[in-house]
């Protein structure tokens, strides 16, 4: 059962007296003011920049959502560090000593973020300061309001509490960032329930084990959404990586087992490498794995592989993973996880120097991805010279002769 509060007796009783009403105001379409998104505060972060669509607008509520553990007290700490203004830091989740040890430790130094350690939210939103610049919310399932009989957390807490800090930040025109926890199974009065009510969603993702944060934008009011930005967790807190495909091309080529692709992360290319190990298993059911593949999509390309490029593979474990933790969903990746395990299962590396882009069909055609120009040229850049596409051959059990068996 989800709360919700009663409108006060004064205003109860005015939907009868209808003769008050005041009229609305119609306004010619063509006469009203267009928004201005042009006056935007840069966070002086790149990458966050370029996932809010070229910084922040007045008024605009953000919820970054993700979960525990992933970085996202850490990314707003280091923003408020670069605004110029009053930076008001809610916070319910951790105590003001524990928020100024972790900005010790980024080195965070601006004297004009000040604390709240307050987790009513009626009471938050009282004590703002007229002159703030930006308020960060962490979090907002921290949040409560009397006005509700639920607990912190509880989903009409939730949705009124956020409720009534964006109304705040649009009336008052201050910016705010809302923290919201998911969970891994999935969410539990979660950021979902609040997605529409604020101006833009920002989803923090990654492994934990692993350094990559990638966050994204799965909905903006005042940009693009289909852009990422691309950090690393560091010691210092999060680290920009404005050349993400570096970071994961490491010994590719050179052993058997790995191939490189080029996959789009929202408008950027971006260099992949897919490792692939083949072993012999006496196993019934041997295993099929896969870390950063879709799990359906490699039962597939083994499928393939076994029935239209004749690598009997029924006796053979395979593995396969994405280097660097990140999770690879397009379509583009088959040609190089068929590869990368055609390679494994022949023991000779693909060769250095070359990219694998394209879709795997059920008849084993290979079929050309979107954007091939685009992938190619960062391959290029990089250095990447060859590629194997459908343009190189229109089926893998050509490719993987030509590849491995000559
Ligand atoms: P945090 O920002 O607290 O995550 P969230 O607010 O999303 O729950 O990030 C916590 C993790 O980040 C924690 O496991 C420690 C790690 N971390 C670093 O590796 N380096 C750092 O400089 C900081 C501050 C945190
Ligand atoms: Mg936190």
């Amino acid at each position: 059962m989800v709360e919700t509060p009663l409108r006060s007796k004064s205003y109860a009783g005015q939907a009868g007296r209808r003769k008050g009403l005041v009229k609305a105001e119609l306004v010619g379409l063509t006469s009203i003011k267009k928004e201005d998104h042009g006056r935007r505060t840069t966070t002086k972060i790149a990458e966050l920049d370029r996932v809010l669509g070229g910084g922040i607008v007045p008024g605009m509520s953000i919820l970054l959502a993700g979960e525990p553990g992933i970085g996202k007290s850490t990314l707003l700490l280091q923003l408020a560090d670069n605004i110029a203004g009053t930076v008001v830091y809610v916070s319910g989740e951790e105590s003001a000593t524990q928020i100024a040890g972790r900005a010790a430790r980024l080195g965070v130094k601006n004297a004009k973020i000040l604390v709240l350690e307050e987790t009513d939210a009626d009471s938050v939103i009282a004590s703002i300061p007229k002159d703030a610049e930006l308020v960060i919310v962490d979090s907002v399932q921290t949040l409560t309001t009397r006005d509700l009989t639920g607990t912190a957390g509880s989903v009409g807490q939730v949705r009124e509490c956020a409720n009534r800090l964006t109304s705040f930040a649009k009336a008052n025109s201050v910016p705010m960032f809302i923290v919201g926890h998911v969970t891994k199974e999935g969410t539990i009065a979660g950021p979902r329930v609040l997605e529409h009510m604020v101006d833009t969603v920002l989803w923090f993702e990654g492994e934990r084990r692993e350094l990559l944060r990638v966050v994204r934008a799965i909905k903006n009011r005042f940009g693009p959404t289909d852009e990422v930005g691309i950090f690393s967790m560091g010691e210092r807190g999060l680290e920009e990586v404005s050349n993400p495909s570096q970071l994961f091309i490491g010994q590719a080529g050179k052993v058997s087992g790995s191939v490189i692709t080029v996959v789009l992360e929202g408008t950027r290319p971006m260099l992949v490498e897919i490792q692939a190990l083949v072993s012999p298993t006496k196993l019934s059911l041997p295993r099929r794995s896969g870390t950063g593949v879709d799990a359906r999509r490699l039962e597939l390309i083994i499928a393939v592989l076994g029935r239209r490029v004749g690598i009997p593979l029924w006796d053979y474990d395979v593995f396969v993973n994405v280097a660097g933790g990140i999770t690879v969903s397009e379509p583009a990746a088959d040609l190089a996880i068929a590869l990368a395990i055609a390679s494994a299962f022949h023991d000779k590396p693909v060769g250095t120097g070359i990219v694998a882009i394209g879709e795997v069909g059920l008849l084993g055609e290979i079929r050309e991805s979107s954007q091939l120009e685009r992938r190619l040229k960062e391959a290029r850049r990089l250095g990447f010279t060859s590629s194997l596409t459908s343009k190189q051959e229109l089926t893998l059990s050509a490719l993987v002769r030509k590849a491995f068996v000559s």
